[in-house]
């Protein structure tokens, strides 16, 4: 068994639900701690010395970067969306080790890390990469400390029980002076690569993308006596808010989806009091994503609350075009975001590789990649390796 096959072993059972097959790896729970552990053990294995930074990223160090450095870092994150697929994430890690073990350690000319980022889908706290966003200051640490969860356990609260202190939270110059050049190997999140024929392709850019949050008021009422004419009944205005994201992004040439909500009271004969609905948009043109944001909360009714905005990132071009050249692969641009995106915001040097997904599929346990092409990436993490340490 090659040492990708045993990782991936090793990760497969890890957070997955036995109902719907998808991963819930959220967190600062005791999943993520044992995902954080496994990883810690799998840099022990090879003699890597990890060193947490003041969000709690993870970085796994061949080499002395403070010494020796910058160093050249790969990696991804190893948390979930609900019900996420195995991919997204791991893959950038698992490949990252799995490349390391394939090069001559002796013969590199800088430190090389691995890096493993907390939080990156937001799915606890609601930030979309926390880690990243806290070391590059990208996020404030007191609102980041009082973010709460679904249970209401505040970040810092979830950190502390984790064993992180969340009294550092904030922009982490030694973490970030380590860094000469970060590549995240990804799965792709679409079907570019399928249509490019390809197994790796080299991200160019990621489209500008936020979160906003409706909060849609109505009054509790009784489903049964309640005339229609009495109701002040706030799933109308989700309703006309889901169908207005829609029809908006179709008009912007943007996307826009309401994934999340939270309804009270959340009975089936009541008419709700309160529907907190959440808006992911997102669009090559950062106007048109607010234009459509607008008009979302025209339709709802209220004023759409932005927790967070990613504007459009520009992967290095020099390092886009090197990396392209060097693997023989196509470029393409993407709607997801990644940390590899805010690191390139905050001024490192920064690519990212992407491995092809058959169906495209992704936050969803469909999301797939072939094991060829999974080897294929590692391959090619290997030769940046190579080219740039
Ligand atoms: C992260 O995967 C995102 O794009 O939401
Ligand atoms: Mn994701
Ligand atoms: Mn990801």
């Amino acid at each position: 068994m090659s040492s990708f096959e045993r990782m991936w072993a090793d990760l497969e059972p890890v957070g997955r639900d036995s109902g719907s097959g998808g991963y819930r790896r959220y967190a600062w729970t005791g999943t993520d701690g044992v995902l954080r552990e496994w990883f810690r053990g799998e840099a022990s294995r090879r003699g890597l010395e990890v060193v947490p930074d003041r969000a709690g990223n993870l970085w796994a160090w061949h080499g002395d970067p403070d010494a020796d450095g910058p160093g050249l870092v790969l990696g991804s994150h190893l948390d979930s969306v609900p019900d996420g697929g195995a991919f997204d994430g791991p893959l950038g890690i698992v490949s990252a080790f799995a490349a390391l073990d394939r090069v001559d350690r002796s013969a590199l000319s800088r430190p090389v890390g691995i890096a493993c980022f907390a939080d990156e889908e937001g799915a606890r706290f609601g930030i979309a990469c926390a880690g990243s966003r806290l070391i590059t200051g990208a996020l404030d640490p007191d609102r980041a400390r009082s973010l709460t969860d679904e249970d209401g356990v505040s970040l810092a609260e979830a950190m502390s029980a984790a064993g992180h202190d969340p009294a550092h939270l904030g922009r982490d110059e030694e973490a970030l002076a380590r860094v000469g050049t970060f590549v995240e190997l990804h799965v792709e999140q679409g079907r570019g690569l399928v249509d490019a024929g390809a197994a790796v392709g080299v991200a160019d850019s990621i489209w500008p993308h936020g979160r906003w949050r409706l909060d849609l008021r109505g009054r509790a009422d009784h489903a049964g006596t309640t005339r229609l004419a009495d109701r002040d009944d706030p799933m109308l205005n989700l309703a006309a808010a889901v169908l207005a994201a829609r029809s908006s992004a179709e008009r912007h040439g943007t996307v826009a989806t309401v994934g999340k909500l939270r309804v009270l009271p959340n009975g089936v004969n009541a008419i709700p009091s309160e529907v907190t609905a959440w808006l992911d948009a997102r669009g090559a043109d950062a106007d048109e994503v607010r234009s459509v944001v607008a008009e979302v909360g025209k339709a709802a009714g209220t004023a759409p609350v932005e927790e967070s905005w990613t504007p459009s990132t520009a992967f290095y071009v020099a390092l886009r075009d090197r990396l392209a050249e060097t693997l023989d692969a196509p470029v393409l641009a993407t709607g997801a975001g990644h940390d590899a995106g805010i690191l390139s915001s905050a001024g490192i040097e920064t690519g990212m590789l992407f491995v092809r997904n058959p169906t495209g599929v992704s936050h969803s346990p469909a999301e797939h990649a072939e094991p060829d092409d999974c080897l294929a990436g590692v391959d090619a993490l290997t030769r940046v390796i190579e080219a740039l340490a």
